[in-house]
């Protein structure tokens, strides 16, 4: 159930059993005009979709896998930082259920106890100036079994081991709740209002790690990130500025 509030915020919840991908449908539905405050929640994603074209496996019975469409009018600058934020309020919504060791990994992996719980896929279109359009896709791990754990080729993390027996849809009500106040107060309020929440849940402050773009690698300590969600890497006291797109974190 979603609080009065944000029910007022969502036109449309889409409940499917089977579908390519959530993001995939809801990006059309956004080039018909159709798509705004929409959400598509699936059972089964048989093409799902993960960050730097890798696949998300998906089969049913082994988690979230929710995606949100939303129209900005103030042109694509107005949105940065806001994969980040996404990332607070999937945190928020866990919390709700007391979910244990809840952290964030730059630019929008949710952590738990080391590995990776969830991940966030922000698709954008439009221009720099104008209307833009985002389709938020989320995929959250709980219940997976053997053979799809398998495949998966980085370390994961599970909501039913880390906390079982939260309801799915209970989990999904929460998450929409907090993702819906997010989208609705981004453009007034932007990443530097959530900033410093980000900064609590951060899994590497203070850590070596190794920044990654294609054949590029840069190593440093992670210093936290700044008010538009670009990763603040120490190298030898030279701080540089990472913005999220193709690149890549992980700890040395
Ligand atoms: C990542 O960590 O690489 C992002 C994963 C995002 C997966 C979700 S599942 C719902 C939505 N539909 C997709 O095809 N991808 C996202």
């Amino acid at each position: 159930r979603l609080s009065e509030k944000s029910k007022g915020h969502l036109r449309e919840l889409l409940l499917l059993n089977e579908v390519d991908s959530t993001n995939t449908q809801l990006l059309a539905r956004m080039e018909e005009g159709d798509g705004h405050a929409v959400a598509m929640l699936a059972e089964r994603q048989s093409a799902g979709r993960g960050r730097r074209g890798r696949n998300w496996i998906s089969p049913y019975g082994t988690g979230v896998s929710l995606s949100v469409g939303w129209e900005f009018s103030g042109g694509v600058q107005s949105l940065e930082g806001l994969s980040l934020a996404v990332g607070v309020a999937l945190a928020r919504a866990l919390e709700r259920f007391s979910v244990p060791d809840v952290r964030l990994k730059w630019p929008n992996d949710i952590w738990c106890r080391g590995s990776k719980l969830a991940g966030v896929l922000l698709e954008l279109k439009g221009d720099l100036t104008d209307r833009c359009a985002v389709v938020i896709g989320i995929g959250l791990n709980s219940g997976l079994r053997i053979e799809t754990a398998t495949k998966i080729d980085q370390p994961w993390a599970d909501l039913q081991q880390v906390c079982p027996g939260i309801p799915r849809n209970h989990l999904v009500a929460a998450i929409l709740d907090e993702l819906l106040l997010l989208l609705h107060e981004y453009p007034q309020r932007g990443f530097s209002a959530h900033r410093d929440a980000w900064t609590k849940l951060d899994q590497f402050a203070g850590q070596p790690v190794i920044l990654q773009a294609g054949s590029q690698v840069w190593t440093g300590i992670a210093a936290g990130v700044d008010d538009k969600g670009a990763l603040i890497l120490d190298m030898d006291g030279e701080l540089k500025h990472f913005h999220g797109g193709e690149i890549s974190l992980r700890g040395q």
